[in-house]
């Protein structure tokens, strides 16, 4: 027998990292995944930098231990961005990370302004800075921290109707800046935004386009896995909450559709 089980353990505050894990499956369908969300400590984005960064390394710390993963997929901006060299010093498992997807929104922007719409913690990174100056030097790049968009991807992955108009009025947070009505290209840079992208879509000017780092993080997880076996029969994706209410049981049953077992609690 060539099996290996050994997961993928995919973690956020949330269901944000839902939008990585799906490209991740299109390119390893055969893929046995763990996903981790923190709702004991949900959102993480008005969070401060000192409780993300004490909070994630020692959490992951007690996930690699209990599930065992081959790699481990920090599936949320605002974690990357603070807490990623900590993280791997603590871990002897390999950890990619998510970072606003920059580099790939100014090689696509005709007009040279470009938005980042992330959340409050992510968007004031140094991390976020660097990037702008390395990617997108010639670029105006604006930013826009939303609480709202996260809490409406968390209700809607729990079968919520999504409110449109509370959606434009988190966009206007990007397109009313100096120069904001210039923008062609939006940074999903919180992984539970890429959830709400048809209704982005819908809230936007025509011609603005959306990108996010979910399919180059699948890339990177396929080559870091290249030659790698997988469990010759799933078993179904596993799923963890630090804490189970509600709204986490009710998410637990949209995702039963979609391969997931009854959700655990770490
Ligand atoms: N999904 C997370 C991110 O990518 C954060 C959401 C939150 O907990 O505020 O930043």
């Amino acid at each position: 027998m060539n099996d290996d089980a050994r997961p993928i353990l995919f973690f956020d505050s949330g269901v944000g990292g839902l939008s990585v894990v799906a490209p991740t499956l299109e390119l390893l369908p055969a893929a046995s995944i763990v996903y981790a969300a923190d709702s004991a400590a949900f959102p993480y984005g008005t969070k401060s930098e000192a409780e993300i960064a004490a909070r994630v390394p020692a959490l992951l710390g007690r996930l690699a231990e209990r599930y065992r993963p081959r790699l481990i997929v920090i599936a949320c901006n605002t974690a990357s961005t603070i807490a990623l060299p900590a993280v791997r010093a603590a871990l002897d498992v390999a950890v990619v990370g998510t970072v606003p997807a920059i580099k790939p929104a100014a090689e696509a922007s005709r007009t040279r302004v470009v938005g980042v719409l992330g959340t409050a913690a992510t968007v004031r990174q140094p991390y976020v800075d660097d990037l702008a100056a390395r990617f997108a030097g010639d670029c105006t790049v604006l930013r826009y921290g939303s609480a709202t968009l996260v809490e409406l991807a968390e209700a809607k992955l729990a079968g919520e109707a999504v409110d449109a108009d509370a959606v434009a009025r988190e966009l206007a947070g990007l397109f009313d800046q100096p120069d904001g009505e210039r923008i062609d290209v939006i940074v999903n840079a919180c992984t539970h935004f890429p959830l709400l992208v048809d209704e982005l879509r819908a809230a936007a000017p025509a011609g603005v386009t959306f990108v996010d780092g979910g399919p180059g993080i699948a890339r990177r997880v396929a080559s870091l896995t290249q030659g790698q076996a997988w469990p010759g029969e799933s078993r179904g994706h596993r799923l963890v909450f630090t804490r189970l209410g509600a709204r986490e049981t009710r998410i637990g049953d949209q995702l039963r559709a979609r391969g997931f077992a009854l959700p655990e609690t770490l």
